[in-house]
């Protein structure tokens, strides 16, 4: 069986990888010509995607990256991992969704099972995706669902043993997809109607937005009773029933969370329901990164105009290089607008917006670890006694002092 999988970012990869170590001839089709040919060189930067693995199945010649469409002819099947983002009214924009849609219009010739495994609103499979895909063609194309749940850098939780929601138009799609996912999942749940599952991503990450939205609110009460949310939290962790573990954070970022209870929100909006819990969620932590720059300010004396802060991890969260929608961009924003200093150290972002990460500077006013990651040798830091607050997700144990 031949695969194609357009889009070989995070998710593309892993399913690339997934699918090709299962015996499939996988061909990975990506518009970025750079990462194509990292990847032809078995270079990836996905936690997870091994670079002798590349080598091996591309040697074998199960894997094949690529920028050439015209390699997805012969395909049983065709996925579709690209980038489903927000607008910058926070809408959906599925102009990928759309442009790789139009790909398989315009390369495909033979009957082939399309499944997406982009996030997108409840609809999206039926309304979207089949009338581009089909628009003039005389292929008879199937199409299932299967939303990706892949979270880079967890070493527990796997593209082999997380269930696979899956759902297709007709029967036979459904079918399809199930014997393909079967292949290298453990465990496959076939929701009723593609509806469902696209559904269900979305409440998965709503379900986490909305609930770092309350621990972030209830870490600001805290610190006004100068209690620390974090022990709050683990104090009310030991309940065994009823209560599911958040930790506070300076805000949400990654491709997922600050962004697909947008797509609910905008469903929802389009359905005629308005979604006030969503919104509310949606905006304390889009904001959270400010509020965390006062309460720095506050800490700090009410002044921090000229102070020299250095920031230790800039990406979303420790172990990966993923920038998007990061808030420590926003934070260092609004650090800046209040009159800090600000500068970075990441060694495994190393370059964002043509600014490279700097040494640890012992000599700053004040370190803000905001995501540890094992790469960052703190030792300049500790040597020199420099003042440092710690602002990352869950327990550090750097010997600094927890700020949420
Ligand atoms: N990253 C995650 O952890 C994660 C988890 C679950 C679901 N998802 C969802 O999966 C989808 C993909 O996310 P991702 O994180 O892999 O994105 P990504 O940005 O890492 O990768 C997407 C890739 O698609 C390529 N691309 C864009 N348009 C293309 C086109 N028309 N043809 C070919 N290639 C194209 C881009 O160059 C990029 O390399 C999104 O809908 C996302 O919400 C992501």
């Amino acid at each position: 069986m031949k695969i194609s999988i357009i889009g070989q970012g995070y998710v593309g990869q892993t399913l690339a990888v997934g699918a090709a170590v299962s015996g499939y001839e996988v061909v990975g089709i990506d518009l970025n010509e750079a990462l194509v040919s990292d990847l032809g060189r078995g270079e990836s930067f996905v936690p997870g995607v091994e670079s002798e693995v590349l080598i091996k199945l591309i040697t074998e010649k199960a894997y094949l990256p690529t920028s050439d469409f015209k390699h997805m002819k012969g395909s049983n099947i065709v996925v579709i991992a690209v980038p489903t983002p927000i607008d910058k009214d926070r809408k959906p924009d599925l102009t990928a969704v759309m442009q790789a849609c139009k790909s398989i219009n315009k390369f495909i010739e033979e009957p082939v099972l399309v499944i997406s495994e982009s996030t997108s609103y409840p609809g999206t499979l039926r309304d979207v995706i089949k009338p581009t895909v089909e628009k003039g063609s005389k292929v008879n194309f199937t199409f299932a669902v299967a939303p990706e749940r892949v979270d880079p850098g967890n070493s527990k939780w796997n593209i082999t043993n997380t269930t696979r929601v899956v759902s297709g138009l007709t029967e036979e799609a459904t079918y399809g997809a199930i014997d393909f996912y079967s292949s290298f999942c453990k465990s496959i749940y076939r929701a009723s109607s593609p509806e469902v599952a696209e559904a269900a991503k979305l409440l998965e990450n709503t379900f986490r937005q909305v609930n770092i939205a309350l621990i972030n609110e209830v870490s600001d009460v805290m610190s006004r009773l100068g209690i620390s949310a974090n022990e709050v939290v683990s104090a009310a962790s030991t309940k065994p029933f009823g209560f599911m573990k958040f930790e506070p954070s300076i805000g949400v970022g990654g491709h997922c969370i600050p962004v697909d209870p947008e797509y609910l929100t905008y469903f929802a909006k389009k359905v005629g329901v308005e979604s006030k819990l969503t919104n509310l969620a949606n905006e304390i932590n889009l904001h959270r990164p400010k509020q965390i720059a006062q309460r720095i300010k506050k800490h700090l004396g009410g002044d921090i105009k000229g102070i020299r802060i250095q920031i230790a991890g800039i990406a979303y969260k420790t172990g990966v290089p993923d920038m998007r929608e990061s808030p420590a961009i926003e934070l260092i924003a609004e650090l800046n607008h209040l009159g800090a200093l600000v500068s970075w150290h990441d060694p495994i972002v190393s370059t964002f917006m043509a600014q490279k990460s700097l040494p640890l500077d012992p000599s700053i006013n004040l370190g803000l670890i905001v995501t540890p990651h094992s790469e960052i040798n703190f030792k300049p830091w500790e040597e020199a006694n420099t003042p440092v607050i710690d602002l990352s997700v869950g327990p550090t144990n750097l010997g600094w002092p927890k700020f949420l």
